[in-house]
């Protein structure tokens, strides 16, 4: 295992009624609080009118910041930092899914930083001193896990750049899980937040070390977690079980305990992110139409891990197989499973309609240090081709 400092910040309450129970203590030394949401879904499942209730009770001021769009821009952002300095916001809370979360981060870095956050912070992999104003979050679709983490997805769409960071001072001082809030995502979205959770398992699962280590005995378990619970929700919608499962998998695989000792790959979301930057397509689409054909394309450079992951995940039984077999029918079962749950397979059914834009967008993706295989950027163009159509 590779050294390691473990610290995570966010204080977690979990299960059915936590806002009711804990919300109005938790905001008690703010006077002034930046209610920040997405495009409405919380006004449509009561989620808005239970915590509005809760801040008028308390005697808070609650100021709105509404309309923050899947795949936050970094526009939004600059918008929502001046509404928290023009209202003397002391504190942001957020309702939603991780593109809430996302950008309730980054304003809170942008509200306090008198330079721009994109240029000294997003752009760069420079630290920038500064106090976040405090964030907390009533999360509402189990996928990213961003509340456990300080990292942030911003598109700067000019520019055509959508990067992640992660500022430790960034992790949201609680978060509020209560798994009945997801029942209402619509059920493509509940599939697409569960994949990404599993790619983020993947990404961690599928990189140095390979020897004993607990990290990836804990993936494992996760990864079988995800598979299972988000069968039952598309089954149910409605089962707590599941929805809780898939709330607190989508935490354990962001909140930095599987990344303890794993050097981390995430060259798939490296270039999902860029599809994304180029075309606005949904995260966990992007990433299911990636997955089966970059994993296609690295399996020998990780041969015993991609054995493992065929036996222990997937419970396929060697039966005179050889390593690259048994290897590529794991990486197969993986494909069918996203076949089955109706994620895309294809960049045309992302959107992504015209090939010629294929070789710019591959030029624009991050090269993974952490990937079994370095790739190139001609590797990753061939990729893409691959996942055309
Ligand atoms: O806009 P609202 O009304 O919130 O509706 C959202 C949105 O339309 C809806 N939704 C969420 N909760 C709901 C609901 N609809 C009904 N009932 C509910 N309870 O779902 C839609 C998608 O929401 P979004 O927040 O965009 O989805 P997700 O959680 O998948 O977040 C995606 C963003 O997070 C970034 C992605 O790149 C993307 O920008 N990521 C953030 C990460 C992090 N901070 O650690 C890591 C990830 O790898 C990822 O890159
Ligand atoms: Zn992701």
């Amino acid at each position: 295992m590779n050294n390691f400092i473990f610290q995570n910040a966010t204080k977690v309450y979990f299960g059915q009624g936590c806002v009711k129970e804990y919300l109005a203590c938790l905001v008690k030394p703010y006077n002034t609080v930046l209610l920040a949401y997405g495009g409405g879904s919380i006004k449509k499942n009561g989620i808005y009118e239970q915590v509005v209730g809760i801040l008028q009770a308390a005697g808070k001021t609650v100021v709105e910041f509404s309309g923050i769009m899947a795949n936050p821009t970094y526009a939004k952002v600059q918008q929502g930092a001046q509404l928290a300095r023009e209202c003397k916001a002391d504190m942001i809370l957020g309702i939603g899914g991780g593109s809430v979360m996302d950008c309730c981060k980054a304003v809170s870095l942008a509200a306090r930083y008198a330079g721009d956050t994109w240029e000294d912070f997003w752009a760069q992999p420079g630290i920038i001193e500064v106090e976040p104003l405090p964030l907390g979050v009533i999360v509402t679709a189990a996928g990213t896990g961003s509340e456990c983490n300080g990292g942030a997805v911003i598109t700067h769409e000019e520019k055509k750049i959508k990067t992640g960071r992660d500022y430790p001072k960034l992790n949201p001082r609680f978060a509020l899980m209560d798994p009945v809030y997801t029942y209402s995502v619509p059920v493509k979205q509940m599939v697409s937040g569960g994949f990404d959770i599993l790619s983020h398992i993947m990404e961690t699962y599928f990189s140095e070390p390979n020897e004993d280590n607990v990290s990836d005995d804990i993936m494992e378990a996760l990864m079988k977690s995800v598979i299972r619970n988000l069968r039952a929700a598309i089954r149910n919608p409605e089962d707590y079980t599941a929805r809780s499962n898939l709330l607190w998998d989508s935490t354990m695989a962001e909140n930095r305990i599987i990344k303890m000792g794993k050097r981390c790959d995430f060259q798939c979301h490296n270039m999902e992110h860029q599809l994304g930057a180029y075309t606005d397509c949904n995260h966990g689409c992007g990433l299911a139409v990636l997955h089966p054909v970059y994993y296609r394309h690295i399996y020998r450079d990780g041969l015993p891990k991609f054995v493992r992951f065929a036996e222990n995940v997937w419970g396929i039984a060697r039966e005179g197989r050889s390593d690259e077999a048994l290897a590529l029918a794991g990486v197969e079962a993986l494909a069918d499973f996203i076949r089955e749950i109706g994620l895309p397979t294809t960049l045309r059914e992302l959107g992504v309609t015209d090939r010629s834009q294929l070789k710019e967008i591959a030029d624009s993706c991050g090269i993974s240090n952490g990937s079994y295989r370095k790739m190139t950027h001609e590797e990753i163009l061939e990729i893409f081709h691959a996942c055309f159509e």
